[in-house]
């Protein structure tokens, strides 16, 4: 569905590699993490509360709140403001967060 630009060529080809809802996923270095989630064909980044519906990012600037995942074991980041890193652990997150979510550093739905 997405792919890169050939504007998106200028940038670094220095790659980076990070684990994405279990899969390796190859993204460029000063991608963001939904960037790399898009071009890899990653949609979902959350699911909601009350429908379980799938979110994908929508603004890609930090204003909708739809790209929230886990990253490295914090919940509730914004994956279109958070720059990839090489070893990274990105986690889809699904329904109802906690409120220890954040504190504990587990991505699991309660
Ligand atoms: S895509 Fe809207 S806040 Fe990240």
């Amino acid at each position: 569905m997405f792919r890169r630009s050939d504007l998106a060529a200028a940038g670094s080809d220095r790659a980076v590699t990070l684990h994405i809802a279990d899969q390796a996923v190859t993204a460029r270095e000063g991608d963001t993490v939904a960037a790399a989630m898009l071009a890899a064909g990653l949609s979902s980044c959350r699911s909601t509360p009350v429908s379980a519906a799938p979110r994908a990012p929508y603004c890609l600037m930090g204003v909708c709140f739809d790209c929230l995942v886990e990253i490295d074991g914090a919940a509730n980041q914004q994956a279109c403001l958070v720059p990839v890193r090489e070893g990274m652990v990105v986690r889809t997150q699904q329904g109802r967060r906690g409120v220890d979510d954040a504190a504990d550093g587990h991505g699991d739905a309660r």
